[in-house]
């Protein structure tokens, strides 16, 4: 029995968040894997000393995402925060659709919805093509080896986002270097809320101005609830920030994540390179469940007592839903080590489950789609141009992925 186990039984609760394996850098941290078959929902300790409840159950995290006794509202006593800067910098984030819940929850999403009908993703597709191609095509007359994170993987997401948005691209760099700082766990809150506050302030430039000269844009629709009073301009200005952090670096992470999967795969890969749209369909869905870069866990605070697997979740305890962890719980998925991309792996929980459930899915599985198919066609003779083991690794993000990833065909 492992030493986890015995820590929790005695009842010191293990660190959270969790060190991976480096023997195998898609696998989930083992310590998650141990505390599941201890219980799926199990006290951790986190930075602060506080002792939040952490669950690791493909069924006890689905259970808890629906259910409206657990809140997201980050300025009630007791939320576990991801770390200091995000706990000292509460006050300076409006009401979002990422920290609300209820009837105000469904007031912002449905803005940021109708940014993401089915339509306007679909009519995404040939600029998402577009772009891809012009990027490889950029790789293949430049230098070998090539990053493929700096050169594809960070590039097409941030491009697609500032598109629909309507933020210029040339600010791509800034974006990119404040959103890494404003969430750096190793960041002081100082930095964390100067960056914060540099990439809002930006943001609500634009939509001030977006609210007398109006664009074809998701950007220019929230302006226009903001002229409409349905919200106000720090609100429109937040879910444009909202929407740019979360859509771009996810995806990137995705992107080259995913290539190295497939390259250390070749078996599966060849699966991908002779399959239809349902084959790369279904592939995309695996790799969103085999990589897990949504590893360091949601936050959430119990609004009521809850009891599930055989615990007893008190009003005002904070709540860790680890989604790398149960997207390999054997329960939902056989052999969940296993990269196959023939199983069915639908219900996974890569984009989350219940009313937070990610609003950009649709365009982040065009892009993987498209970029996927792309990369094999486009370059047929792609590989790692380093060994393995000098890949670097994002443990330290919020989101996990590789810092650059060498390619050579
Ligand atoms: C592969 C790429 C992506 C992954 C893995 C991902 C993952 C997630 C996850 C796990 C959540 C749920 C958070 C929670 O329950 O606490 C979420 C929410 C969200 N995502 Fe994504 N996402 C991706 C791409 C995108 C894109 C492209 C956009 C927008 C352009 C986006 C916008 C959002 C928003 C606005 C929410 C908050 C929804 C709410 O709270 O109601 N995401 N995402």
């Amino acid at each position: 029995m492992s030493d986890t186990v015995t820590e929790v039984r005695n009842e010191t609760v293990p660190y959270f968040p969790m060190d991976r394996d480096a023997r195998c850098p898609f696998a989930p941290p083992d310590g998650t894997r141990v505390l599941r078959e201890s219980n799926p929902v199990s006290r951790v300790e986190i930075w602060d000393g506080s002792r939040p409840w952490l669950v690791t159950g493909h069924a006890e995290q689905k259970a808890l995402l629906g259910d409206p006794r657990i809140s997201v509202d980050e300025k009630l006593p007791g939320f576990p925060h991801w770390n200091e800067g995000m706990a000292a910098n509460v006050g300076m984030r409006p009401k979002s659709v990422f920290n609300s819940d209820g009837a105000d929850h469904s007031h912002f999403r449905r803005m940021m919805t109708r940014a993401f009908t089915f339509k306007r993703v679909k009519e995404l597709r040939p600029f998402i093509q577009e772009t891809t191609d012009e990027l490889i095509d950029t790789i293949l007359a430049g230098p070998k080896p090539a990053d493929l994170v700096a050169t594809l993987a960070l590039p097409l997401p941030s491009i697609v986002i500032s598109q629909m948005l309507g933020v210029p691209y040339d600010s791509h760099a800034f974006f990119q270097e404040n959103s890494v700082k404003s969430v750096d766990r190793y960041a002081t809150p100082e930095e964390n809320m100067q960056a914060f506050a540099a990439m809002f302030m930006f943001m609500l430039e634009l939509v001030e101005k977006k609210m007398s000269e109006p664009a074809d844009d998701v950007l220019s629709d929230f302006a226009r609830h903001a002229k409409e009073g349905e919200i106000d301009a720090a609100e429109a200005a937040q879910m444009g920030l909202g929407m740019l952090i979360a859509g771009h670096e996810t995806s990137a992470n995705m992107i080259a994540l995913g290539t190295l999967a497939l390259l250390e795969n070749p078996d599966q890969l060849s699966i991908l390179r002779s399959g239809d749209d349902k084959v790369v369909g279904d592939a995309v869905e695996e790799l969103m469940r085999y990589l897990g870069i949504i590893h360091n866990g949601q936050r959430r605070i119990a609004l009521e007592d809850i009891e599930i697997s055989g615990q007893h979740i008190n009003a005002g305890d904070g709540v860790i839903i680890e989604l790398s962890s149960s997207n390999w719980d054997p329960a939902a998925f056989p052999e969940p080590e296993r990269l196959d991309l023939t199983r069915s792996a639908r219900h996974h929980t890569g984009f989350g489950f219940g009313p937070h459930q990610c609003i950009g899915q649709q365009l982040a599985r065009a892009e993987l789609q498209i970029v996927y198919t792309s990369i094999f066609e486009r370059i047929p003779d792609i590989r790692i141009a380093v060994p393995t083991e000098q890949i670097e690794f994002k443990s330290d993000r919020l989101a996990y992925g590789v810092y650059s990833l060498p390619i050579t065909w």
